[in-house]
Parts: C-alpha cells; sequence; structure tokens
C-alpha cells in the first residue's frame, strides 16, 4: 500500500452508461486514478435491494464493468471490483448496522423514494441501504467519496456511522468526505430542453454510450429547436443554451463558436447546427461504444480484471478489518 489520498466510489449496474454519466462521473473517476489511491467498486449487492434477478444483473455488471474501462478507467491503476466479491464488506456491514437507528434509516431519502415505488417489497436491505454503503467506504478508511448531489445524505450518514464507532470503540475510521470537482462538475443536459440526461427519463432525449451512429443522428436531430432568433443578440432560449452546451463537450470550440456567432447575428441554421452536433457526436460516442463492445465479449478478460480488483479490494478490506475486530474486542482468544 502506498500513502496516497483514499478515494472511493460506488458504480451501480443498471447497464447503459450515458453522457452524463460519463461527463458527471466517470471522466472524472480517470483523471482520479493517476493520483489518488482508487477503488472503485459495482454495487452488485445494492442492486439485489430492488433486482433480486441475479441473472439479469450478471449481464449489467458485464456491462458497467466493460464501459468504464472503455472510457478509460484503468484495472491495473485503480482496483475495479465487485462488491460481492469482498465477503468483508458484509461482516463490516453487520457491525455498522448495531450503529444505525431505525428512525434515521426510515428518514432516508433514498428509503422514502423506493418504498413507494416498490409497495410490496420493503425488505430489511432496502432500509440499510446507506449501511451497506457506508461499509464499502469504511472497508478502505477512504477519505474522499466522488459523487453526485443525490448521494450527500448517504455520505453524512456514513460519516455518522464512522464517528459512532470511533466513539464506541476507538478511533479506526477516518470521515468521508464528498469530492467535489468544483468546475469540472459539468451538467449534461438532455435533448428534450427537460432538465439533465438520465436513464430513467426519455429514452430519446439521452445519448448512451452504446447507442449506434444512426441513433445518435436520429436523437439529435429530434432535438427540441424553434423558428430561430428573429432578431440580432435575442437571449438563447434553455432548449438551444442546451444544444450549445452539448456541442461544448463534444465540437471544436472554434465550431462552436462560430455557430453562437451566427445565432448572434440572428443568422443561425437550426439544421446545420444539429448536423454538426450529431456528427460530434457520433464522433466521440462510436469509438467508446466499439471499444465496450469488445471488453463486454471477453468473457476471460473480464474475469481477469474482476479477480485482479477483488485482490486489491480485500488486501486493504483485511487490513481494515483487523483493525475493527482488535477495537470491537472480539479477540476471545487473547
Ligand atoms: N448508492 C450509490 C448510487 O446509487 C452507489 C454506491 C454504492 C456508492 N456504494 C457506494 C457510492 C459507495 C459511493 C460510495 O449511486
Amino acid at each position: 500500500m502506498d500513502n496516497r489520498p483514499i478515494v472511493m466510489s460506488g458504480i451501480r449496474p443498471t447497464g447503459f452508461l450515458h453522457l452524463g454519466n460519463y461527463f458527471g462521473a466517470v471522466r472524472n473517476y480517470v483523471r482520479l486514478q493517476r493520483e489518488y489511491t482508487c477503488f472503485f467498486m459495482v454495487a452488485d449487492l445494492h442492486s439485489l435491494t430492488t433486482h433480486p434477478d441475479t441473472q439479469e444483473l450478471r449481464g449489467h455488471v458485464h456491462r458497467v464493468l466493460a464501459e468504464n474501462i472503455a472510457c478509460g478507467l484503468d484495472p491495473e491503476q485503480a482496483a475495479l471490483y465487485c462488491q460481492s466479491h469482498v465477503p468483508e464488506t458484509t461482516e463490516l456491514y453487520l457491525y455498522l448496522n448495531m450503529l444505525a437507528y431505525k428512525g434515521e434509516l426510515e428518514k432516508t431519502t433514498t428509503f422514502k423514494d423506493k418504498a413507494r415505488l416498490q409497495p410490496d417489497n420493503i425488505n430489511a436491505g432496502l432500509l440499510t441501504y446507506p449501511v451497506l454503503q457506508a461499509a464499502d467506504i469504511l472497508l478502505h478508511r477512504a477519505s474522499w467519496v466522488p459523487v453526485g448531489k443525490d448521494q450527500e445524505q448517504h455520505l453524512e450518514m456514513s460519516r455518522n456511522f464512522a464517528n459512532r464507532f470511533n466513539h464506541r470503540y476507538g478511533q479506526v475510521f477516518p470521515e468521508p468526505q464528498a469530492f467535489n470537482f468544483g468546475e469540472a462538475l459539468v451538467k449534461v443536459p438532455s435533448l428534450d430542453g427537460a432538465g439533465k440526461m438520465s436513464k430513467s427519463e426519455n429514452q430519446l432525449a439521452t445519448l448512451y454510450l452504446a447507442d449506434d451512429d444512426e441513433l445518435i443522428r436520429k436523437k439529435v436531430m429530434k432535438a427540441k429547436t424553434d423558428a430561430g432568433p428573429p432578431a440580432p443578440g435575442t437571449p438563447m432560449p434553455d432548449y438551444i443554451e442546451n444544444l450549445f452546451l452539448l456541442m461544448d463537450l463534444v465540437s471544436q470550440p472554434a465550431t462552436t463558436q462560430a455557430f453562437r456567432d451566427a445565432y448572434d447575428r440572428a443568422e443561425v441554421r437550426y439544421g446545420d447546427l444539429k448536423r454538426q452536433l450529431a456528427e460530434d457526436m457520433v464522433a466521440f460516442i462510436a469509438p467508446i461504444r466499439e471499444k465496450a463492445e469488445a471488453i463486454r465479449t471477453d468473457r476471460a478478460y473480464l474475469a481477469r480484471v474482476m479477480e485482479l480488483g477483488a485482490e486489491k479490494a480485500r488486501s486493504s478490506a483485511r487490513e481494515t478489518m483487523r483493525l475493527v475486530r482488535d477495537a470491537m474486542g472480539l479477540d476471545y482468544f487473547r
């Protein structure tokens, strides 16, 4: 082990990464892996709280690994592993469960949302989801957790569990903090002018890294526009600004600027703009898609990746669990 700061994050195996995942998360993981000791975990056990079908899960785990690697996550640099391959996780989860209160778990936003969505399956795993997440993080005594806003509450709960453990049994865990990317955190707007790209909402308004060239073109060409600015200097409506934001991500700066200037002169042609954006999207996504597909279908390679990741994660986990059991005094042989 080296003494670089430790970063840990979990990736939900929902399959199909989209452009929002890429610019919002994966690209930042890729940057972090060079400077920090990174643990990036596929949260397959968390999936079981909502999706108990393991046959489907299998395909999603393969896909999410392949897509993340195709985006630049390097299994040699970071520890890239599956949660279920690190059984120490479940042991720590059990100890932390004794430090988590029913009241606070029931108040968690994600629990309330999911309980509403699956009233017939409000299982205990769903209730203790944040405890399992805390175990993932604390297992590596991670200091930094790169996650989106929707995970802040879980992270705060992880800090609480860490503090309760430290107070009761002795200092073992650092307080994990959200890793803030500052301006590197870009918003990826959806193509229908409503909100961000996300997997749950309008699929035609979201670009997936698995979309083929024709589908990418079709989605971009369907993006909402209007008759164009009526006069020079007209302010941009949101849905047009969004197209420019997408261009900023994948097009040459000079190209984007030329279209912005044309807009300001009220001479922009949205057909041309969308054709340009479509081609630049295709050029950006196609190589990632092809690489991901080659990795996803190479089961022997994926197996090696998972084994290597599990080895790295377990070696870190074993060290932490020795400290945990020592601190708790669970060493009756002595
Ligand atoms: N709950 C996270 C999500 O929904 C996934 C996750 C599981 C995670 N374990 C984690 C994130 C540990 C950060 C750290 O996206």
